[in-house]
């Protein structure tokens, strides 16, 4: 077998045997096969397609691709979430901690920033000292402690989705059925959790356009879940709009705690209680969705779950502190204003455009290992559906002056005003 035959059979658009998957994504993984190569193939992938079949070969093998935890001896029910990418989509940082708090152990595997979206782990490193990476036996041992550890892949737990994630956030190969299933998958089935939550966003900020492209992906994750014996459910979710007000590593980070504050923007509040319900319904700690939906809206409202967040961030090494003083994450940071144009209703704040904002302003990365700025983005100040005067005030871009007139032009352009309220449906489907 050779890369270059495999690479040729998907550019000719053929179906990649099992042996074929696990070739590419073992000798990937052990550095033997070189990123150009690497590249070609998930193009090839990108544009050709992957049956349910290799996509779920695909899944297994980038699973198989380190250690496979066994979270059997960590007691209690062990639940996890991921979304497929959004703009201004922090639910993780909420969720995490009111799970916790409600009783269940949080088992979370996360990424990066991906395309124009941002990632849990970026913004949990805007965090002073924050570790992403733990070892098998710390993320366990917090787990025991507190119910609650967040990380990210690593060398040993799905170092294949590792390196492709990385790999596809710099080559245009992210927005593909197969290639997001398999990377959500391969995280979810190795983290070891037994109820998973997926949060499939729709919209033009998400990599999915419509209810039909988020169906078809939401239930191939659910079937390569339920193939290895997972309790998994999908939620569509609204992303033509980012999801809260702030977008950006520290911005987000900054947001998450105001909600665990009783703080949040309605529409991140509501998110967040819906995904933590299904949760806490599919591990039978509550019977009725009302009721779970009510109790995480009470627990965010009253500010009890901030001390889980606080335990994490210290377990993870990073400063606690933050949760009394967020602002000192936005230290040295300039501002700058966008002003409505004109009178009337917001019509639309495009998340795609804002989360392309957000990358010229370096929250983003264009290579491999590239820094990224983590306290630079856009905090909007009007929502989808709110009434604005000419000269208000629509949104503040945080800054360290690269790529602000183009940010400034995008966030301009991206929210659009007109004569009355649009409706929108922020839940569109479960599954
Ligand atoms: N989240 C992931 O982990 N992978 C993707 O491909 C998209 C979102």
């Amino acid at each position: 077998m050779h890369i270059l035959e495999i690479i040729a059979k998907k550019r000719d658009h053929q179906v990649l045997t099992k042996a074929e998957i696990e070739y590419f994504i073992d000798n990937y993984t052990k550095g033997l096969i070189p990123d150009y190569q690497a590249s070609a193939l998930l193009m090839a992938i990108y544009i050709n397609g992957m049956n349910d079949e290799e996509t779920i070969n695909l899944a297994l093998s980038m699973r198989d691709s380190g250690d496979v935890l066994d979270l059997s001896d960590v007691p209690g029910i062990k639940v996890d979430k991921h979304s497929t990418g959004g703009v201004g989509d922090k639910v993780s940082l909420v969720l995490g901690p009111i799970l916790a708090y409600s009783g269940l152990v949080v088992a979370k595997m996360s990424g990066r920033g991906l395309g124009h979206t941002g990632g849990t782990i970026d913004k949990l490193e805007a965090i002073p000292g924050f570790r992403t990476s733990l070892s098998v036996d710390e993320f366990k041992q917090q787990l025991t402690s507190i119910g609650l550890a967040i990380i990210g892949q690593t060398g040993h737990i799905a170092p294949a989705d590792k390196k492709i994630y990385a790999l596809r956030d710099v080559s245009e190969t992210v927005s593909n059925r197969s290639l997001i299933a398999s990377s959500i998958m391969s995280k979810k089935l190795a983290s070891g959790a037994d109820c998973i939550c997926l949060d499939v966003k729709v919209g033009s900020g998400a990599f999915m356009k419509n209810v039909s492209e988020a169906t078809k992906l939401a239930k191939l994750m659910i079937r390569i879940g339920q193939s290895q014996g997972k309790n998994i459910k999908a939620i569509l979710t609204d992303m033509d709009e980012p999801l809260g007000l702030a977008i950006g590593n520290s911005l987000e980070v900054i947001e998450a705690i105001a909600t665990l504050k009783g703080q949040g923007p309605e529409d991140l509040v509501h998110v967040c209680a819906v995904i933590g319900a299904q949760l806490l319904l599919a591990s039978q700690l509550e019977v009725s969705f009302n009721v779970a939906y009510n109790k995480l809206r009470q627990i965010m409202d009253s500010g009890v779950a901030l001390d889980k967040l606080s335990q994490m961030i210290k377990a993870q090494g990073g400063d606690p502190e933050i949760i009394s003083h967020p602002q000192v994450l936005l230290k040295g940071v300039l501002k700058e204003e966008v002003f409505a144009q004109s009178s009337g209703y917001i019509k639309k704040t495009d998340a795609l455009s804002l989360g392309n904002a957000a990358k010229y302003l370096g929250a983003g990365r264009e290579t491999i290992g590239d820094k990224i700025l983590l306290d630079v983005g856009i905090v909007l100040n009007k929502k989808v559906g709110d009434q604005v005067k000419q000269g208000d005030s629509l949104a503040v871009i945080y800054h360290h002056n690269k790529g602000l007139l183009e940010a400034k032009a995008i966030v301009q352009s991206a929210i659009i005003v007109g004569n009355k309220p649009p409706k929108q449906k922020l839940i569109k489907k479960v599954i």
